[in-house]
């Protein structure tokens, strides 16, 4: 799916299509910028793998050629995942995120996801993000905690 959707802003006009290998050198820059610390999975290689996978749910916002947002969601025929989501510092709080956020859910949908969960950096770090998403209508799972590996 290469849907193309715009987006009238302020006084720009945002674009929202599904992400290519094109985008990578621009998502490092975003997320460096957007203080998203590089983990394990952070290399070129990964995310050329990422790619290949579930396009249609890694999508990138665009102000004329400048990539300004982006939001990864992921579905393995049982949960579905959003994350590294990521605004430009100077075009937040006009609803970017917000629309990344209805697009990869609505196609979640479309795929037959019922649920979708998000990671946010812990309010004592950084209060953004839990802001957000609890604007966005996600709730704090109080019956699990996130567990990690990295299989290397
Ligand atoms: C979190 C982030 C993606 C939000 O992007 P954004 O485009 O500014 O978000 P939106 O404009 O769509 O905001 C939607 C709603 O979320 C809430 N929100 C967003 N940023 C907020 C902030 N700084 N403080 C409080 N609430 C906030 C508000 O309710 C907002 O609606 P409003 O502007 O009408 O009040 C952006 O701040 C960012 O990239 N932060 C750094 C990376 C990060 O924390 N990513 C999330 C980790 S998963």
């Amino acid at each position: 799916m290469s849907e193309q959707i715009l987006s009238e802003i302020g006084d720009s006009a945002i674009a929202y299509r599904d992400s290519t290998v094109e985008d990578i050198p621009a998502l490092f820059e975003l997320w460096q910028e957007s203080g998203s610390l590089p983990t394990a999975t952070d290399s070129v290689e990964a995310l050329e793998t990422r790619l290949r996978r579930d396009g249609e749910l890694f999508i990138v916002a665009l102000d004329g050629d400048r990539l300004v947002g982006c939001l990864m969601g992921g579905w393995d025929g049982w949960r579905a995942n959003l994350y590294r989501l990521a605004v430009r510092p100077e075009y937040r709080r006009r609803g970017i995120a917000e629309r990344l956020v209805r697009m990869v859910e609505k196609r979640l949908l479309e795929l037959g996801a019922v649920r979708a969960y998000a990671l946010a950096v812990k309010p004592e770090i950084e209060s953004v993000a839990v802001n957000f998403w609890n604007a966005m209508g996600y709730e704090l799972n109080p019956r699990t905690l996130p567990y990690v590996k990295t299989l290397s």
